[in-house]
C-alpha cells in the first residue's frame, strides 16, 4: 500500500516552497501527498520561530498529530523549518512522540532521513550546510502561479529578528539554475513566478560571476511563457532606481512593491538596525511612485519595539497616511531569544501594543478601501487562478498589483489565462467585476 504524507506550513512563503521540496522528496520516497492528517503515515509541520506566538502553534500541532500514534503506532512526526533549526535536539528530548527535526538547510538529508526513521530511529539534522547551495528541479502541485527562492539566508541582523539566526548567512543561488527551475514550471503551465529572499536587493553578491538583482530580473523577463514576475523582499538601504527603471520599462515586471519600512521614527529604526532614515526610505518610495505607473506598495511595520513613544508610534501612523501603501503587515514587537532587541527592555505593555496595532489597521483599512474605490471602472489585466465553487460563472485571480478579483465570465475560463475584467465594485480588501469581452 502506498504511503501518505501530511504537512502543515506556519511563516512565509520561503516556508512554502521549502514544503513543496520537502513534498517532493516524500513523493519521490514513495509517499502520496494527503491533507487529512489522520490517514498520513508521516506528518510534517514546517514552522516559523519570527514571533512567539507562531513559534507556540508548534507545541498544539504536536499535541493534536500525537493521538494518531494510538492508532497507528508507525506514525511519524517530523519538525522542519526555523522552530526545528532554533531548537534542535531539544524538540527531541522535549517531545517524545517526535521523530525527525530538520533544519532549514536540511531538507536535501531528507532522502536519507525518511529512511531512517522509517526503521525507528530519532534524529535532528540542524547543521547549515554554506558551501552547497543547489536546488533540484522539482514537481510541484498543478498551479498557475509558483514561488521560487533565489537566496537563503540573511546578514542585516534588523536588531529584533531571529532570521539571520535560524536561516544563516546569506547565499544566492545561481542564476542559471533558477532560470532553469523557471523554464521547467513555464512548460509545465506556470504563468507568474515570485522570486523570494530575506533581502532580493542584495541577490549576486555572494556569486562569483558578476551580476545583481536588476540584472537578473532582466534575464528572467526573457523567459517565452512567463506572462508575470514578482519578487519580495527587498530592503530599502538596498533598492535602488536601476530595479525602478526596470520595473518602470519592462512589462513582465508587475507594478508592485512590498517595502517595509517597520517604523516611521529615525529613533526607532536607528535602534532597530534597519540601515535607513525615514527620509531616506521616503525619497526612494516617491521616486518608484512617480516612475512606476500605477504602482501598488506595501510595507511590514512593528509596533511597541523597546522604547517606542507617542510620538515615535505617531510618527508610524504619519508615515502611513503620507505614503498610501495598498496593504501593511503590522505586529506587536515580540522579543525574540539571541537577538539584540532581547537585551532591550521590552517596555511597551501588551495591552498598548494592541491599542497601537489597532490604531494603525484601522487607519490603513480606511486607506486601503479607498484605493481599492479608485480601482472602480478601471479594465485589469486579471491571471485566472480558480472557479468559484458556489457559481460555475464566478472566477477568481489577481490582478498586476497581487490584490485577489472575482469576476463574472458567461465564456468557459482556463487556469492561467490573462483575461480583461472591467472593475465595478471593491470589497473589503478584494475586487469585484466582469469579464470585458471584445
Ligand atoms: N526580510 C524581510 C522580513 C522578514 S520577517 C524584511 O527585512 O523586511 C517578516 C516581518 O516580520 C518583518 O518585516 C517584521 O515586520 C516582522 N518581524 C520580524 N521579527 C519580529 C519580531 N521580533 N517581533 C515582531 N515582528 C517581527
Ligand atoms: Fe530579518 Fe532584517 Fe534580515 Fe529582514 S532584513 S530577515 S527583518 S534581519
Ligand atoms: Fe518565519 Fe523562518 Fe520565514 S522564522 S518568517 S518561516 S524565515
Amino acid at each position: 500500500m502506498i504511503k501518505k504524507v501530511y504537512i502543515k506550513t506556519f511563516g512565509c512563503q520561503m516556508n512554502e516552497y521549502d514544503s513543496q521540496r520537502i513534498l517532493s522528496i516524500f513523493e519521490e520516497s514513495g509517499y502520496d501527498k494527503t491533507d487529512d492528517p489522520e490517514e498520513a503515515d508521516f506528518a510534517v509541520i514546517n514552522t516559523c520561530s519570527v514571533r512567539e506566538k507562531p513559534k507556540e502553534k508548534v507545541k498544539s500541532e504536536i499535541g493534536r498529530l500525537k493521538r494518531y500514534k494510538n492508532s497507528n503506532p508507525d506514525f511519524k512526526i517530523a519538525i522542519a523549518g526555523c522552530v526545528a533549526q532554533e531548537d534542535g535536539e531539544a524538540i527531541l528530548k522535549e517531545n517524545k512522540s517526535v521523530d525527525l527535526v530538520i533544519g532549514t538547510d536540511g531538507i536535501p538529508k531528507l532522502y536519507e532521513a525518511i529512511s531512517r526513521v522509517e526503521k525507528g530511529e530519532r534524529l535532528a539534522i540542524t547543521e547549515f550546510y554554506h558551501d552547497d547551495f543547489t536546488v533540484p528541479i522539482f514537481n510541484r502541485n498543478s498551479s498557475v502561479s509558483a514561488f521560487v527562492t533565489i537566496m537563503k539566508g540573511c546578514d542585516n541582523f534588523c536588531s529584533y529578528c531571529i532570521v539571520p539566526y535560524v536561516r544563516g548567512r546569506e547565499k544566492s543561488r545561481h542564476y542559471k539554475e533558477i532560470l532553469d527551475e523557471v523554464k521547467f514550471l513555464v512548460d509545465n503551465g506556470v504563468r507568474e513566478v515570485t522570486f523570494l529572499g530575506q533581502n532580493v536587493n542584495s541577490y549576486g553578491k555572494t556569486l562569483d560571476e558578476k551580476i545583481n538583482f536588476t540584472q537578473f530580473l532582466y534575464m528572467a523577463a526573457q523567459i517565452d511563457g512567463l506572462n508575470r514576475i514578482r519578487f519580495v523582499t527587498s530592503h530599502p538601504k538596498d533598492f535602488n532606481n536601476d530595479l525602478v527603471d526596470l520595473i518602470a520599462s519592462e512589462r513582465k515586471i508587475c507594478e508592485y512593491l512590498h517595502l517595509p519600512l517597520q517604523a516611521g521614527s529615525n529613533d526607532i529604526l536607528k535602534k532597530m538596525n534597519r540601515g535607513y532614515t525615514f527620509e531616506e526610505y521616503e525619497e526612494k518610495i516617491f521616486n518608484a511612485k512617480e516612475k512606476i505607473k500605477g504602482l501598488a506598495l506595501s510595507s511590514d511595520f512593528i509596533v511597541g519595539f523597546p522604547g517606542e513613544t507617542d510620538e515615535d508610534f505617531e510618527q508610524t501612523l504619519k508615515a502611513v497616511k503620507n505614503i498610501e501603501y495598498e496593504t501593511i503587515f503590522a505586529f506587536k514587537y515580540s522579543p525574540r531569544p539571541g537577538t539584540k532587541a532581547s537585551s532591550m527592555q521590552d517596555n511597551i505593555s501588551d495591552v498598548e501594543k494592541a491599542n497601537r496595532l489597532k490604531k494603525l489597521l484601522d487607519a490603513q483599512q480606511i486607506i486601503t478601501d479607498n484605493l481599492l474605490k479608485r480601482q472602480i471602472g478601471e479594465t485589469q489585466e486579471i491571471l485566472v487562478e480558480g472557479k468559484s465553487k458556489k457559481d460555475a460563472h464566478v472566477y477568481s485571480g489577481r490582478n498586476r498589483k497581487n490584490r485577489i478579483v472575482n469576476f463574472t465570465s458567461e465564456k468557459s475560463l482556463q487556469n492561467g489565462e490573462i483575461v480583461k475584467v472591467k472593475i465595478t465594485q471593491a470589497k473589503k480588501n478584494s475586487l469585484f467585476g466582469n469579464l470585458e469581452v471584445s
